[in-house]
């Protein structure tokens, strides 16, 4: 018999379905409970709400997993690339060779953006944020690509508009970097692999070293997915209204923006060098995290789901000793961070709370030494999320019983209020 669970409200009890995921995860299904009982359930923050059924990627917060597909993160991030990741979290399964090789063409076929689009780019100030330019153009697409702005789109049209976004996200990110810098833009070249191609764009070099591009692909291979964070719900709830793809996407960069998501590794960098410029010991510096009264937090620490450790930070962190070696860089604030690391997880207040290192504690070092400006590393991180963010999307929208997201709400306001005229307040 298959489970239930009870809900005792008064004299009435009703009986919920409990849904069962196939890493064994539990669900109590309310999607019936209001029209049985008058009733919602009331969850800030979603804590304990789980938005949807999903198959794209599974994680365990106790026990720091990470999965796409199935597929460990550890094993993807050592043997795949990230446009074989985009592909799997898109179409469920590892592409073929021949399957590999058409996505890559596709992709590399959207090498360049719209006049209309680069004319928009140089519009902006050069001390723009790359998130803001990165944002606005993403949405600007829509404008020169009518026919993906269907409120439907066939099958062939999800798969041009994902090859399309993967391949011109890179474009605009580099673009917008290139315009801050006052320089031309550099033209895409099709024999270079994405990475190689997007460092290439930024920097003007075609010789990118096989070990930048490397690490730069494993980077962007373990930001592709993470289930319902607030970006993704964001590219969700977006997506949901039937906006079109490109608005839905752009809505996906804004939501990572903010410090407490992927603009997290922007302000870890920022931490670690204002640690380094005010000669502030951690302990000094932890104990301003700690107090309640400030509004600090140890960037690139804790996490809403992971309690244990976050899986892809133990590769970073490996890949960032290898990358500084590789590359012969010495970084202070690697030190400052690995210092910060040992010393807040011996402290009680961090033990306590189980807050561990997140993906973006050691990342940001890693861009730094691959030559990537501080204020370009959320960019990093939305084109890594991007295939996440379209997968996502393409399973919301052909998932049966497709709805437009729309939360209730608890009112709290005045009840009954009598109109006064402005002269008489
Ligand atoms: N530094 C200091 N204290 C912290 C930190 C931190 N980084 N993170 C959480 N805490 C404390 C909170 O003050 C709170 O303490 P309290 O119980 O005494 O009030 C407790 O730990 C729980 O924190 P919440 O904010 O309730 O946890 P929540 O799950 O809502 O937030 C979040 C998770 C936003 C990631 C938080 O840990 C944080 O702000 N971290 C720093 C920003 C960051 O690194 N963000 C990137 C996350 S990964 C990503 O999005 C890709």
């Amino acid at each position: 018999m298959s489970e239930k669970a009870k809900l005792v409200l008064g004299e009435n009890t009703y009986e919920l379905p409990v849904i069962t995921g196939t890493e064994n995860e539990k669900a109590i299904d309310i999607t019936k409970l209001r029209a049985q009982s008058g009733y919602v359930t009331l969850d800030s923050g979603y804590m304990n709400t789980g938005a949807c059924t999903s198959a794209i990627t599974f994680l365990d917060g106790e026990l720091g997993i990470l999965k796409y597909r199935g597929y460990s993160i550890e094993e993807i991030a050592e043997k795949s690339s990230f446009l074989e990741t985009a592909y799997l979290v898109n179409y469920g399964k590892l592409p073929t060779e021949a399957e590999m090789k058409a996505f890559s063409v596709k992709v590399a076929s959207y090498d360049d953006v719209p006049e209309g689009i680069k004319t928009q780019i140089k519009a902006f100030p050069k001390d723009a944020h790359p998130m803001a330019v990165l944002s606005s153009n993403i949405v600007s697409l829509s404008a020169f690509y009518h026919s993906l702005c269907a409120q439907d789109l066939t099958p062939a049209q999800k798969d041009e508009a994902f090859a399309q976004l993967i391949g011109q996200i890179k474009v605009v990110s580099a673009y917008a970097y290139r315009h801050s810098q006052g320089k031309e833009f550099v033209k895409s070249d099709k024999s270079l692999d994405y990475c190689s191609d997007f460092i290439h764009m930024m920097t003007g070099d075609k010789n990118v070293s096989r070990d930048v591009a490397k690490a730069l692909d494993v980077l962007l291979i373990l930001h592709v997915d993470h289930e319902q964070n607030c970006s993704t719900s964001s590219v969700r709830m977006v997506g949901s209204s039937k906006a079109n793809i490109f608005a839905t996407i752009s809505a996906g960069v804004d939501a990572l923006w903010g410090p407490l998501h992927g603009g997290a590794n922007q302000a870890v960098l920022e931490m670690l060098a204002e640690i380094k410029d005010s000669g502030k010991d951690y302990k000094q510096f932890l104990a301003e995290v700690k107090d309640k009264n400030s509004s600090s937090r140890l960037m690139g620490f804790g996490h809403r789901v992971y309690k244990n450790f976050d899986p892809r930070a133990k590769i970073i962190k490996v890949a960032c000793d290898t990358v500084l070696n590789t590359l012969g860089v010495q970084d202070p604030l690697l030190d400052i961070a690995k210092g910060l690391e040992e010393v807040a997880l011996k402290d009680e207040y961090f033990v306590s709370r189980k807050l561990y290192p997140n993906v973006d504690f050691y990342s940001g070092i890693i861009y730094r030494a691959l030559g990537i400006p501080t204020n370009m590393f959320t960019v990093m991180f939305a084109i890594g999320r991007l295939p996440g963010w379209m997968a996502q999307w393409k399973e919301m929208v052909e998932q049966d019983g497709f709805k437009i997201c729309r939360p209730r709400q608890i009112y709290t306001g005045d009840v009954t209020n009598k109109y006064k005229d402005i002269k008489s307040r």
